[in-house]
């Protein structure tokens, strides 16, 4: 199909598409249990993924589309060499600039940070116990990480944690979680454990946003205040009254909000995802490398996109091993 040139990035359920997110790299330094299979990745060539130049080129093309917020993730971001480069280049683009990241080498990039205008920084912090955050990420960070999340409170960043619940895990540390927010201007977010290629996901290990919500209501009795929504969040915020930071939850499992999406993913072997969870994938830097104008490809890719889940509509869908294996593992799609 021959799509417009100067439109919006709509699909065929008329989302427009304007916040990309841009994966810099399959590495990273920690080796969480939700994120990683067990036996890891395998590592390719670095000839199958983006240079600098050509996530400038492809990033570049997006904000001519209207794409107005560009989000870093990874594997881990940061480990990237050339990172520091890459966001000197992309902060010379009229977008908005953020990244999500582990937290493990924050204190080395405070100052490009500020430089190249990044202020929404997202950080995962699964517990707030030592040994478990350790044994989650199977590394021991843990000291360090914190350590860096005051350093960016500190330097008056817009922090947000992200803590993926799991039962047995970490699902009895909800109330602690919400409690970090009382003396800080902290947002927490719980995030429901979603299934992806090779994370063992089982729905019995997950904590639905209800049973969240109640685990929360009775600790905080007639204390819970819901907060105003932006268009197109992906979480449900609330505060505990007189509480200075407020929290939310991620409900992609029990109630996706896939109907206000304006989410693209650009993964870092140079692949369009037009869905977190879409097993098709469109190559864009093969088309970048011979040559070829990446606009159409691009268009046709966003076109396409299915209305929900990448097509897994119901929770059967979504819970159907077979459907939801089809899909990359996380730590090569970035979130
Ligand atoms: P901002 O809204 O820009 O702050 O980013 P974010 O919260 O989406 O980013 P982050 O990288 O911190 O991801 C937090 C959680 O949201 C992760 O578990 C992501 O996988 C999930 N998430 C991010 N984007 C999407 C999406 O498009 N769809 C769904 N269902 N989940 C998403
Ligand atoms: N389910 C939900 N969130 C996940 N993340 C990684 N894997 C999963 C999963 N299986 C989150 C990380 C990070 C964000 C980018 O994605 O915790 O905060
Ligand atoms: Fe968008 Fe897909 Fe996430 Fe739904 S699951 S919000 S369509 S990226």
């Amino acid at each position: 199909m021959e799509h417009k040139a100067n439109t919006p990035l709509t699909d065929q359920f008329g989302r427009v598409h304007n916040y990309l997110r841009i994966s810099l790299t399959e590495r990273c330094n920690l080796r969480c249990t939700y994120c990683m299979p067990a036996e890891g990745i395998v590592l390719r060539p670095k000839a199958h993924f983006m240079k600098t130049d050509e996530v400038l080129s492809i990033a570049e093309t997006f904000v001519r589309l209207g794409v107005t917020k560009i989000r870093l993730t990874g594997g881990e971001p940061l480990v990237r060499n050339d990172a520091k480069a890459v966001m000197q280049g992309l902060s010379k683009l009229p977008v908005e600039l953020a990244i999500s990241s582990n937290g493990v080498l924050v204190d080395q990039f405070i100052d490009t940070f500020k430089t190249c205008g990044i202020q929404s920084i997202n950080i995962s912090l699964d517990s707030l116990q030592e040994n478990t955050f350790n044994d989650i990420t199977r590394r021991s960070d843990f000291q360090k990480i914190k350590s860096n999340i005051d350093l960016l409170i500190q330097e008056k960043f817009h922090v947000k944690l992200n803590a993926v619940i799991i039962k047995g895990v970490n699902d009895q540390e909800i109330i602690d979680f919400i409690n970090f927010t009382k003396h800080q201007n902290i947002h927490y977010r719980f995030i429901e454990f979603m299934p992806f290629n090779g994370n063992r996901w089982d729905w019995s290990k997950g904590l639905g946003y209800a049973e969240m919500l109640q685990t929360i209501e009775t600790a905080f009795p007639g204390q819970v205040i819901k907060l105003q929504d932006k268009k197109n969040d992906t979480s449900k915020a609330f505060q505990i009254k007189g509480y200075q930071g407020t929290f939310a939850i991620i409900s992609t499992v029990t109630n996706p909000f896939c109907d206000t999406c304006n989410r693209l993913r650009l993964t870092a072997d140079g692949k369009i995802k037009n869905c977190l969870f879409s097993s098709g994938e469109t190559d864009l830097l093969t088309a970048l490398r011979e040559g070829n104008n990446i606009e159409q490809i691009i268009r046709e890719s966003v076109w396409h996109k299915k209305s929900v889940r990448g097509g897994m509509t119901h929770f059967d869908d979504f819970s159907n091993t077979e459907l939801n294996q089809q899909n990359r593992n996380m730590i090569s799609i970035g979130g």
